[in-house]
């Protein structure tokens, strides 16, 4: 038995084959950081990376997430959250289906409820158009404030959306994240 009521989501993810994925994957990829954390990112799903190694952005994507958490927060991951729409590697890292995403939702949505954290960054669009209830396109959703329940959402891109895309869109993630830190009441 898990002695928290996370861990024990995590057992129940770890053991999860609601939908096609589960046949794909090495691991689940639950999520990492700090059960308690003020600030939780949620990207798509596990590439080839994760899911070797069990911990969600761990591959370059998230080598460029941790540099800006610490050029622009001054935090590592320890000091926040970081889940997926997704727990489990899509194939070819396709993007993940809509019946995939619905059966994978509840995990996410009482990891959201278990950490509490007063401020979401969602990465990418996945993401956004889940937790936000839209099928508008980041492009057009970012650089504004949304409620989310008792806590606020900051939607930015995908870090590799910022790989692919170079400066404008890297200087956008950063300021997104100056955003979330005036809401977390880091800003100096
Ligand atoms: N991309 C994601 O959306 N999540 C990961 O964990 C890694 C890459």
């Amino acid at each position: 038995m898990a002695d928290t009521p996370l861990a024990q989501l995590a057992a129940d993810a770890s053991a999860c084959t609601r939908c096609r994925l589960a046949g794909h994957r090495t691991q689940v990829v639950f999520g990492v950081g700090d059960p308690g954390a003020d600030l939780m990112f949620v990207g798509e799903g596990p590439g080839r990376e994760e899911d070797l190694r069990g911990e969600p952005f761990v591959g370059r994507s998230g080598q460029l997430l941790d540099r800006l958490m610490a050029e622009e927060l001054g935090i590592g991951r320890d000091r926040c959250y970081i889940a997926n729409v997704v727990k489990c590697r899509p194939p070819d890292n396709r993007d993940p289906l809509p019946d995939e995403i619905e059966l994978c939702r509840p995990f996410l949505t009482r990891q959201i409820e278990l950490v509490r954290p007063s401020v979401v960054v969602t990465l990418g669009n996945f993401a956004m158009r889940l937790l936000l209830g839209t099928t508008d396109g980041i492009r057009s959703v970012r650089g504004r404030v949304y409620p989310f329940g008792d806590a606020h959402l900051v939607p930015t891109y995908h870090p590799a959306a910022a790989l692919r895309g170079g400066g404008t869109v890297v200087a956008e993630m950063r300021s997104d994240l100056v955003r979330a830190k005036r809401l977390l009441g880091w800003a100096t």
